[in-house]
């Protein structure tokens, strides 16, 4: 092959496999973000919810929601002061991070996988992969729950439960008030394990 070929070859190449490699974190994602929520979206801890692999547009309305207030909790500080720009470029980054290595199977989750795929229809709790996807994988308007912490998986439930979260129009109130303790931690349990 002449010189000039293999060079360009070479290069196609290279470019090819910096094209594979995840983008570069955006500044603020490395001097705000990553801190809890982990530069990949992984989560530094159990009460940081994981955020790789999220909707982009889930992203975006839940950050929307902290700045305007209509959620409320430490994360409104950290959007304090962002530039729009700043805010869409770490919903961005995070909603395009792969998905972290799930939870191993606990005692629970069956109870979980049950509560999951067919509600509780005794207490006329809906299944909640009618809205969340067979898979947890989510939509736009809907979080992907799948590989989510389970101690950040219970507390929303609570806190949709004692009405302290209230931005969704109290769809998830009337269905997280109905779970008992027993139900939310299996139903958590459960979706830590799904890829
Ligand atoms: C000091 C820790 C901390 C830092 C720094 C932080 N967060 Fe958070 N974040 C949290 C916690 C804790 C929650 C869970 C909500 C709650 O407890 O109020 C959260 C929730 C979120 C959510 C909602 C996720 C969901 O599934 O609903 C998004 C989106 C988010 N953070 C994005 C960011 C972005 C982007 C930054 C950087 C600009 C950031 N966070 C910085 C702690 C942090
Ligand atoms: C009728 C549709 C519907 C059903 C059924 C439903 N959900 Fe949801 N869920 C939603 C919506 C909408 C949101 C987004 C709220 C928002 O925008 O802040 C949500 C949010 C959540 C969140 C917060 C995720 C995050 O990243 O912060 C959790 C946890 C959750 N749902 C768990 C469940 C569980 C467990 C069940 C079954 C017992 C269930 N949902 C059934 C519609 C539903």
């Amino acid at each position: 092959m002449p010189r000039a070929l293999l060079s360009i070859a070479l290069l196609c190449l290279a470019a090819g496999l910096a094209r594979a490699q995840s983008p570069e974190p955006p500044p603020i994602v490395k001097t705000r973000c990553a801190a809890c929520h982990g530069e990949k979206g992984e989560a530094a801890g159990e009460d940081f919810p994981r955020l790789a692999a999220q909707h982009e547009a889930y992203l975006a309305k839940q950050l929307a929601d902290f700045k305007a207030g209509r959620r409320e909790g430490i994360m409104q500080r950290m959007v304090r002061g962002l530039a729009d720009e700043e805010v869409a470029a770490a919903a961005k980054y995070y909603a395009s991070q792969p998905v972290p290595p799930p939870a191993a199977k606990s005692e629970l989750h069956d109870v979980g996988r049950f509560i999951f795929l067919r509600g509780n229809p005794w207490a006329k709790i809906p299944a909640c992969k009618a809205c969340h996807g067979e898979s947890a994988h989510g939509s736009a308007q809907l979080p992907r729950l799948a590989t989510q912490n389970v101690a950040y998986l219970e507390r929303q439930i609570r806190e949709f439960t004692q009405r302290k979260r209230t931005n969704d129009n109290e769809v998830m109130h009337s269905i997280a008030e109905r779970l008992t303790a027993l139900e939310a931690r299996a139903v958590a349990e459960y979706l830590a394990t799904l890829p």
